[in-house]
Parts: C-alpha cells; structure tokens; sequence
C-alpha cells in the first residue's frame, strides 16, 4: 500500500498539531464571546494514552513534528504525561507548543524535562489596557512570567504569536515588536482568519500584512528574506534593521501559503482533520475504541489526507467557514 501522508496536490503532512482540550481561560474577541462556548465531554476527549497511540501512528507515516495546541494546552491537567508519551515514540519527533503563556510560568521546566522542545506564545499587546480588551481578561503578567520561564527552561527559539486588530492594538505593533526584541522572542503577526466562533470576520475589517509591515515601517527598516528559505513555514520573515533579528509575517488571508502546506490536525475528540478550513473530518475515536488496528488507522487518517483541497478557498465563490472554531482546532 501508500506509505506516507500524502495528497492529490504532491504535498505530503510532516507536522502534526494535536489540539489537547478545547477550553481556554483566556476570552480573546477574535476567537470566543464573553460566556466561552460548550466544552467538549470528558468521555469524548481522547485519554492520554489515546493520544499517544494515534501520534506513534501519525509518526509510522512521517510525521516529524508535533505540535500541540488547544484551546489553552496548559489546561489539560495531564499535559506533562502527553509530552512524555510522545517524546518515548520512535523515531521520537520534535515536540512544540501553541499556548496562551499563562501558568507557563510553573509549567515550562517541567514539559522541558518531559521532552518539549520549543513553544510559541499568543501574546497581542504589551499594553496592559489593550490585553484586557482583546482577551477580556487581566492576565499579562502571568504572560511575561510564562515568556521568561520558557526562555529559562531553554525552549527556545521562542516565538510570540500577535493577532493586530483595528482600533485595538494596529497602531501599537511596533512597540510590540521592541518589546520582544528586547527580550530576544521572535515575533510574528497573523491576519485574522474566518475562524471565531461568532462568524463575525469580514475582509474588510481584517488588518492585513500590507497594514502590520507599513505601521512597523515607521519604527524600522524591514529586509525580507529569501522566498527559498521559507520552506513549509507560515510565516514571511523580514531582517529588522539589518538582522539579526526578524520579524514575520502570517499572511494567510492576502498570501495564501496553501501550496506549501504540509500540516495535519487531530482535535482533542479524535478527529482528524486535512486542513483549518476543511469542511469534513475523518472520526478516528470511534474506530480505535471499537478496537481497530494500527494499520486500520493508518489507512483512515490516509484517506483523510488524500481528500485534502488544494486550498483554503478565503475570498472565492462558495467558501463557507468550518463548523469548528479555531479554539477547537488549535490553530
Ligand atoms: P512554527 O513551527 O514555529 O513556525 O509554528 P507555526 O507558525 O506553524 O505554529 P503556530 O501555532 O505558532 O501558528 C501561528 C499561526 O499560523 C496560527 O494562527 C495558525 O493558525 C497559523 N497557521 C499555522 N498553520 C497554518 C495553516 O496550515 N494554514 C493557515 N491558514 N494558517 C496556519
Ligand atoms: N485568525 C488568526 N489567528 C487566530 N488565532 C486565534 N484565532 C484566530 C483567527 N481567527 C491565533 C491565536 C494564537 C494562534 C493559535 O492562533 O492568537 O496565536
Ligand atoms: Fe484562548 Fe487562543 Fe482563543 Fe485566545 S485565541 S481565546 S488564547 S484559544
């Protein structure tokens, strides 16, 4: 049979993002409303040692990188366990994670002991004022605690993730980006995608690249970087006043990166999904508890990927947003 994770378009998945829970303890406008949303039940959520099975499948078919995400990762109280099943696995892949940064703090040495490699932290605004608008919630100090604990525990690089929102932190960009200069984290922005759980995006109201580089022009001299070194990477990387340092730029949205893609999902409730935006998923919980095998899952989670769109399809005739929000995809 087919080895590998491959698509009709040539691209094969290599990274894997797995979502561990869909709760946050963050209320970011982009994602969620006020109240937070329906969490997913317990006995839907896929055990940690479920986990760690359909990973060490994921890497027989070439995965090299998992990524784990949420929701806020940090609140699966097991965390530390997933990281240490997966870092047994092998080959044993390289471990990152997506997280809001709060708790981080307490929890950054021991996933570096467990077998995490790198993080990447959400962090919009160092304005205290603009945080607790944007994440309704006052929580920035433990963001900076998270940050430095992750530097500490040498997780590093470490990456900030900022959404720009207009009228909210657009203008502050560049103070951002000193910011994280200062401190050695490599930031980078994203454009809003249609994934909140409102379905209130609208193209016009997302801040797009050509906005974010334009405010950090007038603080700094951007160079971008060879399109050859990008890779699968989401992010365009600009030299910031000569480098070293970079900044980057997630333009999903004006500058698709779809043809590069080389990532594949699975939701904290075992579903596998081929892309943000698909429309379908491929159940791999049901089948593993009714006792599947191995190769069984293997040649589902294929066919998934066989399925895979050539592209996101943002902006074009027919697009609908997915069903599952961002906050239960993990981004
Ligand atoms: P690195 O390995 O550190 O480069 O991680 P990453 O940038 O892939 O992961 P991260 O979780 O930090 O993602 C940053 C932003 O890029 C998030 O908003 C993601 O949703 C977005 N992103 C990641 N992968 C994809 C993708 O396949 N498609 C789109 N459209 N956006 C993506
Ligand atoms: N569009 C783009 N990025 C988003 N994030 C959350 N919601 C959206 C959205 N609708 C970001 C978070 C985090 C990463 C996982 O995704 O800020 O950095
Ligand atoms: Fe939580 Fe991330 Fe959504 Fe913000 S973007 S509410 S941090 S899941």
């Amino acid at each position: 049979g087919t080895t590998g994770l491959p698509d009709q378009f040539g691209r094969v998945a290599r990274d894997l993002r797995v979502s561990v829970t869909d709760r946050c303890n963050l209320r970011c406008t982009y994602c969620m409303p006020a109240e937070g949303l329906p969490w997913l039940p317990k006995p839907e959520m896929l055990t940690d040692e479920e986990i760690v099975r359909l990973v060490g499948i994921f890497v027989g078919l070439g995965v090299q990188q998992v990524r784990l995400t949420g929701g806020e990762p940090l609140l699966r109280r097991s965390l530390v366990d997933v990281v240490r099943g997966i870092a047994a696995l092998e080959p044993r892949p390289r471990i990152a994670m997506t997280t809001n940064g709060v708790g981080l703090d307490r929890l950054a040495q021991p996933l570096a002991d467990a077998g995490l490699d790198r993080v990447n932290v959400s962090l919009d605004t160092i304005d205290p004022q603009e945080f607790a608008t944007l994440t309704r919630r006052d929580r920035l100090h433990d963001v900076e605690a998270g940050l430095k604990a992750a530097a500490a525990a040498g997780l590093e690089p470490v990456k900030v993730n900022a959404v720009a929102m207009r009228g909210v932190n657009d203008t502050s960009v560049p103070e951002l980006l000193q910011w994280c200069l200062d401190r050695g984290y490599d930031l980078r922005f994203i454009e809003q995608m249609p994934l909140d759980a409102q379905h209130g995006w609208d193209a016009t109201s997302m801040v797009a690249a050509a906005e974010v580089r334009a405010h950090l022009e007038e603080r700094f001299t951007l160079t971008e970087l060879p399109a050859e070194d990008r890779g699968s990477a989401p992010a365009e990387l600009f030299l910031v006043n000569g480098g070293p340092a970079t900044v980057g730029i997630i333009a999903s949205v004006s500058q698709p990166f779809c043809a590069a893609c080389d990532r594949v999902r699975l939701t904290a409730d075992g579903q596998v999904r081929n892309c943000l935006f698909s429309r379908t998923e491929t159940d791999l919980r049901g089948p593993l508890r009714d006792g599947a095998t191995d190769e069984e899952l293997a040649r589902l989670l294929q066919g998934e990927m066989w399925r895979k769109a050539r592209g996101h399809g943002i902006g074009e005739p027919g697009f609908v947003q997915p069903d599952r929000p961002m906050s239960a995809i993990g981004g």
